[in-house]
């Protein structure tokens, strides 16, 4: 620490804000604004950090302006959107989150970062970790779905694994967990409107996956560019300072969102960027992404007393402090002069396959439809999704690049089932009006003996600045998709898209309907494997899967209602015209083999602070194929003091099973994961009878039921 104070020490005021200053470089454009003059502001010191760049020369060569040009020489940050993958591009996000498997986000997130440290990043603007519980919002795709604890769990895996064990480690990335907080409750689903949300609710849904991630060690926290109950998050000193870095500890660099300082003036909290770069700053927000409002406004805001010097210094020290533990002020090459081994580029792949695989979630398979036969003789793949690798990379894909050898499903199922002819035609293309392909795709049909029908959005279709009203199959796709159905062929349809789609009439007619997302380089090798039953489906929704946008927001850990839903009664929580319930509900997936659970048990079943209660099922592969039975682990507290969720998770296990076995499932869960936030905002306790729900999905009908009692 003696060199940032040394540096402090020596440092122009012009300089200092150089180093809250972060601008992008232009190598991928992710927000709005022009390139200022980039090298002359890192020579002059007014740039300290940039984002948007990658590659080892590239890096290098800006690097080589900071340190060698500029006045102090200190190294540039420079930060990149690595969110999932950077070349090896794994599932998007929410697809990912369909594995439940802490462990391999790890590792996909260690991947991303020693492929992006490769290319001389030093920071990623990921994990992103907003509950999201509105298919109408496109960046439902970048979150792990409407599940706090999911989103906890997913907090601590991707910091874990982008960060390392060693932030100054060549390899590795500085994680920022974003975007605090509430961004997936924005109004309608509608992209930078604002979030109305209970204070009870921010800290019981929204918050704790921020916390979870601090506790992971983060080295970086982005508050979110939209409003939260009136408060613009990036003046939202309250959360920002008191609950951030007062409550939870978070002792690292908060960023701002893109441009989101200067956008305090439409929010209507600042009347010119002196006013808005104040607040920004006194909120605890160290860097100003791309607006310039540091650079431009906070000289007059000292002059003008709205800040001090040493907020200005505090924030710098930060700054210089993460360089620091970065390794940056030691060898600010050292991410980039590390050349990729090409054996791990195989290595790499096969995770990306394994990861794609895995997130694939098998929604309905009627009468065995599936997994396809081995000796198939001719099947047609028709659709546009069969033939589309830009779209399979999703949003964000970072360097990934469609010609990048992207397996598309048609190129998976030539690959998977090398005898079987196989005929593709798209019919019609994802969006627009024209349905001129469809006889010609029908007729494509005559002879298949099944027909993989490939449908969905395509990739610019969610992500930022793509919410959308109507979330079912855009264009003509349903004329195509209801003209093969027609032909009464076995049909299976495969679904690429950032959210859940609502497509009923689909559900109800098509023999068999996999959620294929947006899977990766790999997502074609992943649907064949599944399609063709050598690899036996294990991915579960991570959201509630509506049948219609009109039941949005949806999810399954809704509190009670005082006339709570039942089937005919008119009086009771529903709609006019639908029930409120999904078209598949949290945690739902299908396997090729067929599990049940049974023998649930509590011990002890008397417990006070401080105990583990020990949770057992028995898991039984009943079928004949080998495969992953996935148990939840929910909790109810039926009578609080607040009114409780119906269903909350606590626990979720995967367990392989062979054809035939049987096994023990056991969790250990703490009675401190009864507590809840109470009217208080406290952390509450209460003793009486909490139930223990275990099932195969959150739908109420397939659950376990025990109850465990806890003493004052
Ligand atoms: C997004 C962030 C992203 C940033 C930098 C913004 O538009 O909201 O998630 O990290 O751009 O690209």
């Amino acid at each position: 620490m003696r060199r940032i104070d040394a540096l402090l020490q020596k440092m122009t005021l012009e300089e200092k804000i150089g180093q809250l200053n972060m601008v992008a470089a232009s190598r991928v454009v992710t927000g709005p604004g022009e390139l200022r003059d980039m090298q002359e502001g890192i020579r002059t010191g007014r740039i300290g950090n940039l984002l948007n760049l990658w590659g080892a020369a590239e890096t290098r060569a800006v690097q080589r302006l900071a340190v060698e040009e500029s006045r102090l020489g200190i190294p540039l940050l420079v930060g990149l959107d690595v969110i999932h993958g950077h070349h090896t591009i794994f599932p998007v996000s929410l697809a990912e989150a369909c594995l439940f498997d802490p462990d391999l986000w790890e590792k996909t997130a260690r991947v991303a970062a020693e492929e992006a440290a490769e290319d001389g990043v030093a920071l990623t603007f990921a994990p992103m970790l907003d509950v999201a519980r509105d298919p109408r919002w496109g960046r439902i795709i970048e979150s792990p779905g409407e599940d706090t604890w999911i989103a906890c769990q997913m907090a601590a895996a991707k910091t874990l694994g982008f960060q390392g064990t060693d932030l100054s480690a060549p390899d590795s990335l500085a994680a920022t967990a974003k975007h605090l907080c509430a961004y997936g409750a924005v109004t309608a689903g509608r992209e930078y409107a604002s979030a109305e949300v209970s204070e009870r609710t921010l800290h019981e849904i929204y918050l704790p996956p921020f916390a979870a991630a601090v506790a992971a060690g983060t080295a970086a926290v982005m508050p979110a560019f939209i409003n939260v109950a009136g408060a613009p998050m990036t003046a939202n000193s309250k959360l920002l300072q008191g609950w951030l870095r007062g409550i939870v500890g978070f002792e690292g660099v908060l960023i701002s969102d893109y441009n989101a300082v200067a956008e305090l003036l439409n929010h209507g909290v600042a009347a010119d960027l002196v006013e808005a770069a104040a607040l920004a700053l006194n909120a605890g927000v160290d860097l100003d992404m791309t607006s310039g409002a540091y650079l431009q406004g906070l000289p007059e805001a000292l002059n003008r007393g709205l800040v001090t010097m040493a907020t200005v210094d505090a924030s710098v020290r930060r700054v210089l402090e993460l360089k620091e533990r970065l390794g940056l002020f030691d060898d600010p090459y050292r991410r980039g002069s590390v050349l990729p081994e090409p054996r791990r580029a195989e290595e790499r792949r096969a995770l990306a396959r394994d990861a794609a695989r895995r997130a694939i979630v098998l929604l309905s398979n009627r009468m065995g439809v599936l997994p396809l036969s081995p000796k198939i003789a001719r099947i047609a793949v028709i659709g546009p999704l069969a033939e589309a690798p830009g779209e399979m990379l999703g949003s964000w894909a970072s360097a990934g690049k469609p010609e990048d050898a992207v397996s598309t499903i048609l190129e998976g199922l030539k690959a998977a089932l090398p005898h079987c002819q196989i005929d593709h035609a798209a019919g019609v293309d994802i969006a627009g009006a024209n349905a001129d392909g469809i006889s010609a795709a029908v007729g494509l049909c005559g002879s298949a003996e099944a027909i993989v029908l490939c449908l969905g959005e395509s990739g610019a279709m969610s992500g930022e600045a793509a919410s959308r009203v109507d979330i079912g199959l855009p264009g003509r796709q349903r004329a195509l998709a209801e003209a093969i159905l027609d032909l009464g062929k076995p049909v299976v349809v495969t679904l690429s898209s950032g959210r859940p789609l609502t497509a009923p009439w689909l559900f109800e007619r098509a023999d068999a309907v996999l959620a294929t997302w947006f899977l990766g380089q790999e997502a074609g090798h992943a649907v064949a494997e599944v399609l063709t039953g050598t690899f036996n489906p294990t991915g579960r929704l991570p959201l509630t899967w509506p049948r219609d946008v009109g039941q949005v927001p949806i999810f399954y850990n809704e509190l009670p209602a005082g006339r709570p839903y039942a089937p005919g009664v008119h009086y009771s929580s529903t709609y006019l015209d639908l029930p409120p319930t999904p078209q598949f509900p949290f945690g739902h997936g299908l396997s090729y083999s067929r599990f049940a659970l049974s023998d649930l048990r509590c011990e002890p079943t008397r417990v006070k602070a401080g105990d583990m209660v020990k949770v057992t099922v028995a898991a039984h592969n009943e079928s004949e194929v080998d495969g992953e039975a996935t148990a939840f682990l929910f909790v109810r507290d039926p009578v609080a003091s607040v009114a409780r969720p119906l269903l909350e998770l606590k626990g979720v296990r995967k367990t392989v099973l062979k054809a035939g076995e049987r096994r023990t499932v056991t969790w250990r869960l703490p009675v401190e994961d009864l507590a809840f936030v109470a009217a208080s905002l406290d952390r509450v306790l209460e003793p009486g009878r909490f139930e223990i729900h275990v099932g195969q999905s959150a739908d109420g009908a397939g659950l376990l039921s025990a109850a465990v009692e806890l003493e004052s």
